[in-house]
């Protein structure tokens, strides 16, 4: 029997993994274990983990080996725990558990079997556990924190694991989510973040009453103490004028849409089965500009997808350049197993996706100087979230997700301050407090 004292959570991939993560340390703090400084000094490790590209999934079985031969438990969760739910146990024999992302509840229950049984064990159930929706975690931060308010996807684009990690989308009640919202409220937070893998579909499912994502949004604007609300992602083929309206209308939602169109091809796009268009996507942007002019706007791209010609990779270059994005994430292409597009040839060598991703982020680069420049002199609202990494300045964002830093007493974080922007380097913009 191995002793358990302390444990590590190692957190990969996305939002959706952080908050899983803060759902499982809730649950190992209540037990009375403690939180350990690094992984080497933990009694339990737990990787939550993260499939969506090849790499984010090699870099966890390098790390995991690194403790084949300590006398630890070892347990992986997430979506790697879902995909390779078969084999992950027989070809790593040191690997005491697998922990599903429907069955994060499960935790205790399993380390309570661990102790009594030499067994490595399995829970990776498919089936969602509406129990979670009342289980409201610790979270990491006193400031910031994640509310998940719809799981799974329906969506299946060819190149995507998601839906086959998180199961089919279900809206989490409207009830549970304004009692979690008003919970974290009353502890303080001042920003919360609305995640879904496709916030739009929000509500879509419930067969009782009308209550849709912009809906969400009118009502938790209305609790007291909630400075601001941020949300992701929203899927090009369901942004409604209603969401549209909603981010002009309310005051705490920030003007922030996170619309990845992943590729500026409609020959690609149509492979990708996102089911839009570059000219619907384009025509989207435009509204949502015109009822919110001063709305930012972020994106994914992959490049290299199977038979992305390099015509094709210039339509996304010059979609890129007239959206002129504020933030992008861009990704060169990998096979997932089990997915569509797995079955096609990854043919784009290497050396020709590594040109096309520099491409795209020298451009973006560009275009973010060229923003950043036309900002100094301007006055933003900041909330101050922390120290910068210097140590010196402190750091925050605007509402449209500028990353600014600025010099000020420590005693300002979790505070909305005024700052002049003054310069930038590259994805931060550089202020001081604006005197009243
Ligand atoms: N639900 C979100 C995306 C979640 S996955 C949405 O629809 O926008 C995050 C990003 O990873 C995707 O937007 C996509 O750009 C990227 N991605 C997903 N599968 C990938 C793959 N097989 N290869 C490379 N990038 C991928
Ligand atoms: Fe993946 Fe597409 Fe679903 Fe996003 S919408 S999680 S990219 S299948
Ligand atoms: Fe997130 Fe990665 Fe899973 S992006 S949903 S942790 S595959």
């Amino acid at each position: 029997m191995k002793v358990i004292k302390t444990f590590f959570i190692r957190t990969y991939g996305c939002q959706m993994n952080e908050l899983d993560s803060e759902i499982l340390l809730t649950q190992l703090d209540s037990r009375g274990l403690k939180l350990a400084k690094s992984e080497q000094e933990a009694d339990l490790i737990i990787f939550n983990t993260c499939s969506v590209r090849d790499l984010a999934e090699k870099k966890v079985l390098g790390k995991i080996s690194e403790f084949k031969n300590d006398n630890k438990i070892i347990g992986i969760a997430g979506c790697m725990a879902m995909s390779l739910k078969d084999t992950l146990l027989k070809d790593y024999k040191y690997i005491d558990f697998i922990l599903g992302t429907n069955d994060l509840l499960k935790i205790n229950e399993i380390l309570d079997d661990l102790q009594t049984k030499n067994i490595q064990i399995n829970k990776t159930s498919e089936n969602y556990d509406i129990s979670i929706d009342n289980f409201f975690a610790k979270r990491n931060s006193p400031l910031k924190a994640s509310i998940s308010i719809i799981r799974g996807c329906n969506n299946f684009c060819s190149y995507c694991i998601v839906p086959f990690t998180r199961g089919r989308e279900i809206s989490r009640s409207k009830n549970s989510i304004i009692k979690e919202f008003k919970y974290l409220a009353n502890l303080g937070y001042k920003e919360i973040t609305l995640l879904g893998q496709n916030v739009n579909s929000y509500g879509k499912d419930f067969t009782d009453e009308k209550f849709l994502f912009s809906d969400l949004l009118y009502e938790l604007n209305k609790i007291d103490g909630i400075e601001r609300i941020r949300f992701m992602t929203s899927h090009p083929k369901d942004i409604s004028i209603e969401l549209m309206h909603a981010i002009k209308d309310l005051e705490k939602v920030c003007e922030f849409v996170h619309f990845p169109i992943q590729s500026g091809s409609n020959k690609i796009l149509k492979k990708m089965n996102r089911k839009y268009t570059r000219e619907s996507y384009l025509e989207k942007v435009n509204l949502l500009r015109q009822v919110v002019p001063n709305v930012a706007i972020g994106t994914d791209i992959i490049i290299g997808f199977p038979e992305e010609t390099e015509e094709d990779f210039q339509d996304t270059f010059n979609l890129f350049k007239e959206v002129k994005y504020d933030t992008a994430f861009i990704f060169a292409y990998s096979p997932r197993r089990g997915t569509l597009a797995s079955k096609w040839k990854d043919e784009i060598p290497k050396d020709i996706k590594n040109k096309r991703l520099q491409e795209l982020l020298s451009l973006y680069h560009e275009i973010l100087q060229e923003k950043y420049r036309s900002y100094v002199g301007d006055i933003r609202q900041v909330l101050v979230e922390r120290l910068n990494k210097d140590q010196k300045m402190l750091k925050g964002r605007t509402k449209r997700f500028e990353k600014v830093i600025f010099e000020g007493k420590e005693n300002l974080i979790g505070s909305l301050q005024n700052v002049k922007i003054e310069s930038f380097n590259h994805q931060t913009l550089i202020g001081s407090l604006a005197k009243d």
